[in-house]
């Protein structure tokens, strides 16, 4: 059965090691620890038993939010996991006091492109090769 939420002490090796396998430039462990350590960060977990099968965060500044972490296990993706994670993490920041949340994703990600969309997020702005390994463009979107 599908679990999410916060992100445990416990996720964080198999957290990094996702992220490792999905990013070429990943978080390590290490920075994961520190982020969970943060009052004004805010990080979920989705775990089917005890294994992780994505997790997604963000900081709260004021009252604007900035989603830095968003992924699925490749062999669970496309089963709206990916959806039912980014609703909870929304629900969070917006308990947390954030009124509006922006993220950074690559231009050619269609399909967390599409997520973001169907969940109203809007481009707001093109950052200019924001991404290295390889260079690329970065969408900065919003949802107020
Ligand atoms: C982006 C990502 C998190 C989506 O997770 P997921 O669990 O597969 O997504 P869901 O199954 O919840 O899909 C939700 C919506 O996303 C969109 N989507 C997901 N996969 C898609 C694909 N391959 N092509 C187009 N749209 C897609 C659809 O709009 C989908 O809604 P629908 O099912 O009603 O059509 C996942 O693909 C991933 O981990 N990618 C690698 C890491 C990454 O790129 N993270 C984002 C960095 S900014």
């Amino acid at each position: 059965m599908l679990q999410i939420d916060d992100m445990r002490t416990e996720d964080l090796e198999q957290v990094s090691r996702l992220e490792a396998s999905c990013f070429s430039m990943p978080w390590s462990k290490k920075s994961f620890e520190e982020v969970m350590g943060k009052s004004d960060a805010v990080y979920v977990t989705a775990r089917e038993e005890e294994k992780v099968v994505g997790y997604c965060g963000a900081y709260v500044i004021l009252d604007e939010a900035d989603i830095n972490q968003v992924a699925v296990e490749p062999s669970c993706r496309n089963k709206g996991i990916g959806r039912k994670m980014m609703e909870v993490l929304l629900q969070k920041l917006k308990r947390a006091g954030a009124n509006a949340v922006t993220l950074e994703v690559r231009r050619s990600n269609e399909a967390a492109i599409a997520l973001y969309e169907s969940l109203g997020f809007v481009t707001e702005g093109i950052r200019k090769n924001f991404y290295e390994k390889p260079a690329e463009d970065g969408l900065i979107m919003w949802k107020r």
